[in-house]
């Protein structure tokens, strides 16, 4: 992996965790992507000091395109479910078309994400995503159909007034692991490694050809 003077480009980036990683490992630029202004925000608070990071403000379809030429890139990463925030299969398609045109010989496609496509019943679609002494969070699943899944965050935060209970949905992609593989084939990268961790998130890392 090319680091120093190379190009690095985080999808769905949020507050960064990964974009701030990836300047300290010395890419010369780091752009993170991401459609919520208040999140990019919080980077560039946290990146206060890194000089390589940048934001772009917008659908991770339009990243690529708008900062990149053809081979200019050397590590994209998309990470965290955020490619299941996708619309479709076709959206994942023009995604790995995109990587794969932008990508320079040798770089990297890092993936990380859930394998929603194992429906669960009953009390198991409620699932604890995080809390601390101020902020309750969890989500329950609703599966519309084989290829989306309505995820429920439910979040109570302390206030001075009592807990306050804050609801939103969106649809995320049922994607299998294995048919995400074929894909990455199809769109011209190899596959490098491709295993779930112990909690049960995916890590696809594909490269393009040298
Ligand atoms: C689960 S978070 C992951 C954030 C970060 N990568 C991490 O690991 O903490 C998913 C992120 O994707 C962003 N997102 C969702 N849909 C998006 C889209 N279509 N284009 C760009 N960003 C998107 C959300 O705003 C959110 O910050």
């Amino acid at each position: 992996m090319r680091s120093e003077h190379g190009m690095a480009v985080d999808l769905g980036c949020g507050p960064g965790p990964q974009t701030l990683a990836l300047a300290d490992m010395g890419f010369g630029t780091v752009v993170g992507g991401d459609t919520s202004q208040e999140l990019l925000d919080e980077l560039v608070h946290l990146a206060y000091s890194r000089s390589a990071v940048r934001t772009h403000h917008g659908d991770l379809l339009d990243v690529l395109p708008e900062i990149a030429g053809s081979g200019e890139v050397d590590v994209v990463v998309c990470m965290r479910d955020t490619l299941l925030h996708l619309p479709g299969m076709d959206a994942v398609d023009s995604f790995l078309s995109q990587v794969s045109a932008s990508l320079a010989a040798g770089g990297t496609l890092v993936l990380t994400y859930r394998d929603l496509t194992r429906q669960l019943e009953g009390t198991d679609r409620f699932l604890p995503v995080r809390s601390d002494e101020d902020r309750i969070m969890l989500c329950a699943l609703d599966y519309d159909s084989p290829e989306t899944v309505t995820v429920n965050d439910l979040v109570y935060i302390r206030t001075s007034d009592g807990w306050h209970l804050h609801k939103s949905s969106y649809p995320k992609l049922r994607i299998a692991p294995d048919a995400l593989v074929a894909r990455i084939d199809a769109a011209g990268l190899t596959v490098t490694h491709h295993a779930p961790d112990s909690n049960g998130m995916w890590a696809t890392v594909a490269c393009a050809q040298q």
